[in-house]
């Protein structure tokens, strides 16, 4: 099918800049983005959650949609409007019983579930499937689900009477899968055939993303390596020999990262540097410890560590190091929430080590930036890393990543050793263990090339000149569609 012409449904509970919980929310925003360039006609469909109504001007389309009926709710309303700074329209599903609430997308301000998450996700999917049954005036050839959120949508139009789209799953992290009680199959209008184990059960349980998984065209990964990764039991959480028997419509493609992200005019930066100039970079880093209260010591390394506080992301690893590599000289700032206990404990770390550790809690999008901008080093020891995107983001900004070798970490950073230094391609360092003496031993192999500037300059250079754009992913994404299309 000529590109020109396929229309794409690309379902997600998240997006840059309107609601974001993680990297799933700047794909939904760089990827339709990128592929509209490309020509295709892809909209987002996401619900109508308060800061999207808040931030969007939408207008009522296509008739009321009918919930199910446990619910007992006036139907839903479709609204459009555009995601702001592209030309991406965006349907957002309006149903004040379901998602006028203040909190987050999946939880309370508390941090607990939403106890009708699967009501609530499962309408998400109901009505992407509905999108796939062109019952609507967008009738897309191909629904692209993203997570367990919109896993559903497969096994929908896989049953539905007449079902006019492909179906693919990108799946995003394969440890979130959205299980819920059996009991609300028929609450979901499941059918009963829909549930055994080459269905949706799940341990006698419904899982969305094995729904997903089963039910879809094709289904994707956000990296090569991930890809292959949960075809074995550690990565695969349950999933493994699922997704092994899938394996001849299982691909990994690489997230690329937006345009927006970018030390030459990033706005939320207070200088700005390119790889050939790279003094506004150290501007940078005397702003952000100016900001965070870290002792000044321009001689001294900055290293920078953002993301949720989840087992993943492997934090727990660099707490027992945390006093060696603050010994070390170097200096640390944590920007992050999530584990409650982890919360505490680093407040309190950041207590006694005042000046040399600066620990945020919370979401703060410009002090991210800043923290990319301003460290020289950024550390990601996660257990696994579907794809990943503050290594990306690191290295377009010369502050090179220490990750453990997993997921789109393995397949995007280049250890800094002789032969990657030689033949000019090594652009952080890698470890393969998850052993914090391993981790240390790492940090103090970056903080030896750290004192040599010139070949940490070129390391930053050759960091800083790889291509992580969304050309080149989208195009991987564009070929998939034309298969599936086929
Ligand atoms: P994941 O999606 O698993 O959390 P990614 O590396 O793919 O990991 O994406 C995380 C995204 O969320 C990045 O854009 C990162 O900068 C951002 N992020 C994570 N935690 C925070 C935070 N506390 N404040 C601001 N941005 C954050
Ligand atoms: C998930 C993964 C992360 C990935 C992101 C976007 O949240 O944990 O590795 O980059 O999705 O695909």
């Amino acid at each position: 099918m000529d590109h020109n012409s396929i229309r794409v449904l690309f379902a997600t509970s998240e997006v840059f800049p309107l609601v974001k919980t993680g990297g799933l929310a700047d794909i939904s925003f760089a990827l339709p983005k990128a592929l509209r360039q490309l020509g295709v006609d892809v909209r987002l469909l996401v619900p109508a959650y308060p800061v999207i109504k808040q931030q969007l001007d939408l207008k009522p389309v296509d008739d009321p949609i009918p919930l199910f009926p446990v619910l007992n709710q006036a139907p839903a309303q479709l609204l459009l409007g555009q995601l702001p700074d592209t030309d991406v329209p965006v349907y957002a599903i309006d149903s004040p019983a379901l998602f006028g609430r203040e909190g987050g997308p999946y939880q309370d301000s508390m941090g607990n579930d939403w106890a009708d998450n699967a009501l609530r996700f499962g309408v998400l999917s109901r009505i992407a499937a509905y999108f796939g049954e062109h019952r609507f005036s967008f009738k897309p050839h191909l629904v692209h689900c993203n997570d367990w959120q919109t896993s559903l949508a497969p096994a929908y139009l896989h049953y539905a009477p007449a079902s006019h789209a492909k179906t693919l799953i990108s799946l995003h992290n394969v440890a979130y899968q959205g299980v819920f009680d059996a009991g609300l199959l028929h609450l979901l209008e499941l059918p009963d055939a829909s549930y055994h184990m080459h269905g949706l059960e799940y341990y006698q349980q419904l899982s969305f993303l094995k729904a997903g998984i089963v039910y879809a065209n094709w289904v994707a990964t956000v990296s090569p390596t991930y890809a292959r990764e949960i075809q074995t039991p550690t990565f695969g959480y349950g999933l493994a020999g699922l997704l092994a028997s899938r394996q001849h419509e299982l691909s990994g493609i690489l997230n690329g990262i937006d345009a927006s992200w970018s030390p030459v005019n990033d706005p939320l930066l207070p200088h700005h540097y390119h790889a050939d100039d790279l003094s506004g970079k150290a501007a940078n880093k005397h702003a952000l410890r100016n900001r965070l209260g870290l002792h000044h010591a321009p001689e001294r390394p900055l290293i920078g560590l953002i993301g949720r506080l989840a087992y993943q992301k492997g934090l727990d690893l660099v707490l027992p190091v945390l006093p060696n590599i603050l010994a070390e000289g170097a200096q640390v700032v944590l920007l992050g929430s999530g584990d409650k206990g982890m919360e505490q404990h680093l407040r309190e770390l950041a207590q006694r080590y005042q000046g040399q550790l600066s620990v945020t809690i919370g979401y703060d999008e410009a002090l991210a930036h800043q923290i990319e901008a301003g460290s020289d080093l950024f550390l990601m020891p996660s257990r696994f890393e579907p794809c990943g995107l503050n290594q990306l983001y690191s290295m377009c900004y010369g502050t090179l990543p220490i990750v453990r070798r997993t997921g789109g970490l393995a397949d995007t950073v280049i250890d800094v050793t002789p032969t990657h230094l030689d033949q000019g391609i090594a652009t952080g360092f890698v470890f393969d263990y998850e052993d914090p003496a391993i981790l240390l031993n790492t940090v103090q192999r970056a903080l030896v090339l750290y004192r040599s500037p010139e070949l940490w300059r070129y390391v930053q250079q050759t960091a800083m000149r790889r291509d992580f754009s969304w050309t080149k992913s989208a195009g991987d994404y564009l070929d998939l569609y034309q298969h599936l299309l086929a």
